[in-house]
């Protein structure tokens, strides 16, 4: 237990880097604390156990681990519930808050997805959920349904929210939750700022918001003997910080951070003896607010959820059966096919082996024998048991996951590109990552240079050379998918500094 919070940490230290926000949360104006000084060992006056609250936010959508690599990947609700009870020692009563944006819009898959979260938050004991816009946008019988799941039969926190809807349904939110913690008390509200009423209008037109610092005052008041205060905030840090001025007795203001800052920040903004802290986007972090004792401050660690950690099993089965299940069953995928017109108005006609090895014979060798060759029966065989020693676990119903396919197919959303199963023709493969998923739907190309006609409908490929053929690939070889890539290395078929067996390095030279 001990090693493994030490490791933990360590992986923290190597892979948290403050990241410079643009987006709107940008830190204009805060004051940003010096790092403070290592906290000294706590005092006799001993809790059983230190006072520590865990604390998330911004899953944006992401239920799972991909499992696209064997080592670098982070997040995932099965790991994130490992990880809670490993630092609480198992502890059931841990108190668990989540800072909301659970999903990132209003699709099917979304409201599904906002579900899933909501039974395994519920699996794992969440005792409070603040209710953003992306939450609010779901709609009021969504969050009624499901809010009776988190805590004690009601925690969606919108403590400055104010409900003006005629509905005969109310918003279905409470203003604060406060818990004892080994009998100290712990109080989480949770506010917006005023700035972002359009926002939260647009989402539910029968809310508005009122002064976050007021609101707060006003239910704090009714809690004078609450030792602790934890505020989950939708704001800017300029707003953060005006906040811990307006009410010194907030102990932590949480914010999900800039939208471009997907790592929480390594050090809080510090305003007296309110700490700002940030919680990072796509559940790839667990926060930790621990509360010092005495004269000691507070303390706030960022752990990544590494894919070291084991799977919760249970939290496994919430998502297997609420989620994958669900995505065999109805087929939600069928709607984003065909969705965009492929670029440059050419068709996909697919790799086919007699067509293009005919006259490419080279760039087709290196393709079939590469793993892009084989990316789809990836995604088939995650639906066999996955082998003992692969930690990485399998996604059951791969192939009807978007989440998933998008990545392993050709022309996925596109007009004439992969359109499901049943609809692709044998004779033209649009499953796996073929030809035309880098070039470009290649028309009638193939006919046309049969009758002396060579152009190709997309223009000459991007060079590895020059680095143009980076942005080819990061579309699928993005940080959350493919942690390790680099263009020379990968072209070259070097993977974490092992030369591969097979390459995709093709071009000019013998084809
Ligand atoms: C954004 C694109 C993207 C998405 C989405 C994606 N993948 Fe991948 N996947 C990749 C890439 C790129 C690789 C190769 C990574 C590497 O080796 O650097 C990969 C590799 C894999 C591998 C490893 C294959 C091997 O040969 O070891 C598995 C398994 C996998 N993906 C499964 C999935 C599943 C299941 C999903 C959905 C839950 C998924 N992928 C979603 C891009 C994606
Ligand atoms: C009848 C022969 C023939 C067939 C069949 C054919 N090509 Fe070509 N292709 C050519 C010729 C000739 C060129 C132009 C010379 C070159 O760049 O190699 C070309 C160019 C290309 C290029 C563009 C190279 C660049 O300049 O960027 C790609 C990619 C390509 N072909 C892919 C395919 C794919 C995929 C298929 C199967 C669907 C296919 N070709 C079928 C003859 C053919
Ligand atoms: C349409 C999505 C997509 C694009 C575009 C793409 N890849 Fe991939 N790539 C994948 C997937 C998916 C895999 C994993 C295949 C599998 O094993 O299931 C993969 C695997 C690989 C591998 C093997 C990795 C390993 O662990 O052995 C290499 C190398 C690679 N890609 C290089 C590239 C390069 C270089 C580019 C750009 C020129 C590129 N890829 C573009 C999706 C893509
Ligand atoms: C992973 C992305 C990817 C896939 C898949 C892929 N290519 Fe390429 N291809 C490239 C890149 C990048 C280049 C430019 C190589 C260079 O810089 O020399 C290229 C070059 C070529 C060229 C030479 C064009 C030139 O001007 O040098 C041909 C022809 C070609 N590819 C055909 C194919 C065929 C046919 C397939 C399928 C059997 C295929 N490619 C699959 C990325 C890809």
């Amino acid at each position: 237990m001990v090693a493994l919070s030490a490791t933990v940490v360590l992986v923290l230290a190597c892979t948290v880097r403050p990241m410079p926000s643009d987006g709107e949360e940008a830190t204009a104006g805060a004051a940003v604390a010096p790092p403070r000084e290592e906290a000294p060992a706590a005092p006799v006056r001993a809790r059983k156990r230190p006072l520590e609250v865990y604390v998330t936010g911004s899953d944006d959508g992401y239920l799972d681990a991909c499992g696209c690599d064997t080592d670098g990947l982070l997040g995932g609700l099965p790991r994130r519930a490992k990880l809670i009870s490993i630092l609480s020692g198992g502890n059931k009563k841990a108190l668990i808050v989540s800072n909301g944006g659970l999903v990132t819009g209003t699709t099917p898959i979304d409201q599904r997805k906002f579900t899933t979260f909501v039974f395994a938050m519920m699996q794992m004991g969440y005792a409070a959920l603040a209710l953003t816009d992306r939450e609010l946008a779901l709609g009021r019988e969504k969050l009624t349904e499901m809010g009776i799941f988190l805590g004690d039969g009601g925690a969606l926190l919108g403590t400055n929210l104010v409900d003006v809807a005629p509905t005969p349904l109310p918003l279905p939110s409470v203003p604060l939750v406060a818990q004892l913690i080994d009998g100290e008390s712990v109080v989480v509200a949770s506010a917006v700022a005023t700035s972002r009423a359009a926002r939260y209008r647009a989402a539910d037109g029968g809310v508005e918001l009122a002064d976050p610092a007021r609101a707060l005052q006003a239910v704090l008041a009714s809690h004078l003997d609450s030792e602790h205060v934890i505020v989950l905030a939708q704001m800017n840090d300029a707003e953060a910080v005006a906040l811990a001025e307006a009410i010194p007795a907030i102990d932590w203001i949480v914010l999900r951070g800039g939208e471009h800052e997907e790592f929480p920040r390594e050090v809080p903004v510090q305003v007296g003896t309110t700490l700002i802290v940030t919680t990072g986007h796509k559940g790839k972090f667990l926060g930790t607010l621990r509360f010092g004792t005495g004269g000691e401050l507070n303390e706030h660690r960022s752990h990544p959820i590494v894919d070291t950690l084991d799977k919760d099993e249970d939290v496994v089965l919430v998502i297997d059966s609420m989620y994958r299940d669900w995505l065999f069953i109805d087929k939600p995928i069928e709607e984003y096919y065909s969705r965009q017109p492929a670029p440059g108005g050419a068709a996909y006609v697919g790799a086919e082996e007699g067509g293009c090895a005919s006259c490419h014979p080279r760039a087709w060798a290196t393709w079939a024998a590469s793993k892009h060759a084989h990316a789809w029966q990836t995604l088939v065989d995650q639906d066999l048991p996955p082998p003992p020693d692969d930690k990485r676990g399998h996604q059951r119903h791969a192939i009807w996951d978007p989440d998933c396919v998008r990545c392993h197919v050709t022309g996925f959303g596109e007009v004439s590109g992969y359109a499901g199963i049943e609809r692709e023709r044998s004779e033209a493969p649009l499953v796996n990552v073929s030809c035309e998923a880098c070039h470009g739907p290649a028309g009638d190309h193939a006919e046309r240079a049969a009758g002396g006609d060579s152009r190709w409908p997309n223009g000459p490929a991007p060079k590895v050379a020059t680095g143009a053929a980076e942005a080819l690939c990061v579309r699928c070889h993005d940080p959350d998918n493919s942690p390790h890539f680099e263009l020379a290395a990968y072209w070259a078929g070097v993977i974490k500094g092992v030369q591969q067996p097979e390459s995709i390095a093709h071009g000019r030279e013998g084809d």
